[in-house]
């Protein structure tokens, strides 16, 4: 059988595992997350949330979802122009847009799922980074920084995990959590403490998880990225002190969106169950760890 979106609007792949007979993806209906026979090859679209995907490595992820036939709530929480610009050039049809705060989680899982009909695949992209508080700034801006980083990166994952685990729980055909770390959990950030431990808790996270919800087919699992080339970094990339952050790795330059988004689409596929607990590094050989 060969690829592509099928007249039924289905994703049809060539035969790469096998599916649950009478599992779809579609309103109300049960999608099956293992492997586990269907009739002809066809895959169920996927219903995907993607969090702080309004740009960024955030877009990229929905971008690769949405090119495998799978329906993206691309969830936001300021940039809603940026978001509607990403949500508009989506291949495909039938995806959300999604605008909250990470403070809210009832109203991220509320609003994916009025659209969408459920989530089997929780994408945790969003992500706070303020500006630089080594531990020479105030008392002050150092509680702050550790406070505000914290309430986003970890807590906010953390209870919009918890809403979409039970969503997943009771949809009862498994899912998949990807969490968006970071190499600075592993390798330290001196001008940004608080955020990469922010990161290291969110790996962390994600191997208690992987244990937590794998008697519910649930896979949970980790990309460690070094730079990406995204908005957020531009300014860093640039002049001198831009070509020595490319040279942190021997291909000598940093990554783009689209390596990591591929990555996460693996990690989020049926096959990759097996790497559950796993934090994948994607740093182009730039950190080493073992
Ligand atoms: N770029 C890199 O070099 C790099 C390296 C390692 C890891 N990462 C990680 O990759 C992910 C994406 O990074 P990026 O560079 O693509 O960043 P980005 O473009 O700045 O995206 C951050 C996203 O998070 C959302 N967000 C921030 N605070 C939020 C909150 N309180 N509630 C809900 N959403 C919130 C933003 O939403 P709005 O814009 O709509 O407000 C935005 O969509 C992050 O987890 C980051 O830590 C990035």
């Amino acid at each position: 059988m060969q690829g592509g979106i099928g007249s039924d609007g289905r994703r049809r792949i060539p035969h790469i595992g096998t599916y649950q007979s009478g599992h779809t993806a579609d309103h109300g209906k049960v999608l099956c997350m293992d492997n586990t026979p269907a009739p002809g090859g066809v895959v169920p679209r996927r219903r995907v949330l993607v969090t702080g995907a309004s740009g960024g490595i955030g877009a990229a992820i929905a971008h690769a979802f949405a090119g495998l036939g799978d329906r993206v709530a691309v969830h936001y929480n300021t940039a809603l122009d940026k978001a509607r610009m990403v949500y508009d050039e989506l291949p495909g049809d039938g995806h959300a847009l999604v605008g909250a705060d990470l403070a809210d989680p009832d109203v991220i899982v509320e609003e994916t799922v009025a659209a969408l009909g459920g989530v089997d695949v929780l994408v945790n992209n969003a992500a706070f980074q303020g500006g630089p508080h080594p531990p020479s700034v105030s008392f002050a801006d150092w509680q702050s920084a550790w406070r505000e980083t914290f309430e986003v990166n970890v807590f906010g994952a953390a209870n919009l995990t918890h809403r979409v685990a039970a969503r997943m729980i009771e949809q009862g055909a498994g899912g998949r959590i990807v969490n968006v770390g970071s190499r600075g959990a592993f390798r330290g950030e001196p001008d940004h403490p608080a955020y990469g431990a922010s990161k290291a808790a969110l790996h962390a996270m994600g191997q208690s998880l992987a244990v937590a919800l794998a008697p519910h087919r649930i896979a949970v699992t980790t990309v460690a990225p070094g730079f990406v080339r995204t908005d957020r970094v531009e300014h860093r990339l640039r002049g001198e002190a831009g070509l020595a952050i490319a040279a942190q790795s021997p291909f000598e330059r940093v990554a783009q969106p689209s390596e990591v988004a591929a990555a996460v689409v693996y990690l989020a596929s049926r096959e990759a169950m097996w790497a559950s607990g796993a934090i994948l590094d994607l740093n182009g050989a730039s950190y080493l760890r073992t």
